[in-house]
């Protein structure tokens, strides 16, 4: 198990916090039903715009090196959205079987066309999958948001359809700044803490794979 940001290239986001803040209650239970306001609404509900733009080709281009995948391989991405990163996947290693489980309808609908028909409707908790069938499987900012119990569960279904080969990244805070920024950013986790915390959840869960952080950070305005 290795702490290792594969996500290093992503681009960093420009986060305005006043305008969340204002709007948060509301948002949240919004947010959390992952539909299109959530994906193609406003900034304040989620993305504010879910759109293929590349921004994931630098990063699947380093998921499969460090995987070491090649043509025949299967890769699962959970909480994949519309797909976007298993299609670029599929365009760095060609002959790649990307295939995701989401569980949004409308995600999985308004998915990216080159990922058609290869997203599974369902959630991370109980994965549709045969154990030890994936070279890799993959959950970025998914698995904090179901509350402590089900996450376990969820990280557990990963070790099981790919022991030793997954890599998980969620929300984290290491001080109390971060915290703060953490709680008035994010409108949709429910298992939530310091990379501490995690790590004991990881092994709770007997994971074996790599993971790391997200760490929210405010630009300035
Ligand atoms: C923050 S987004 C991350 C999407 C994508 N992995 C990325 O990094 O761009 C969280 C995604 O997880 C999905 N999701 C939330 N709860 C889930 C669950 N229990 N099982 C599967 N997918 C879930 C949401 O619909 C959404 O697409």
């Amino acid at each position: 198990m290795a702490e290792i940001n594969l996500l290093a290239k992503y681009p960093r986001a420009k986060r305005n916090l006043t305008a969340r803040k204002q709007a948060q209650a509301e948002s949240r239970m919004v947010a959390r039903q992952f539909g299109r306001e959530y994906f193609d609404g406003t900034r304040e509900q989620g993305y504010g715009g879910y759109r293929y733009d590349g921004r994931w080709g630098p990063i699947a281009r380093d998921i499969a090196a460090h995987f070491k995948l090649e043509p025949g391989d299967r890769v699962l991405d959970i909480g994949c959205a519309k797909g976007f990163l298993m299609r670029d996947l599929m365009a760095v290693v060609p002959g790649l079987e990307a295939w995701g489980l989401e569980i949004s309808q409308y995600a999985i609908e308004n998915c990216h066309p080159e990922a058609k028909g290869r997203i599974l409707r369902g959630t991370a908790q109980k994965l549709p999958f045969a154990a030890n069938s994936f070279a890799a499987a993959l959950s970025i900012n998914v698995v904090h948001n179901l509350g402590y119990d089900a996450c376990v569960e969820a990280v557990r279904e990963m070790e099981r359809v790919a022991p030793g080969r997954g890599y998980i990244q969620v929300a984290a805070y290491r001080n109390a700044d971060e915290r703060d920024i953490f709680l008035d950013w994010v409108l949709t986790a429910d298992t939530f803490g310091k990379p501490e915390m995690w790590r004991e959840l990881f092994q709770r869960a007997g994971y074996t794979g790599d993971y790391y952080w997200t760490i929210i950070e405010i630009s300035p305005a």
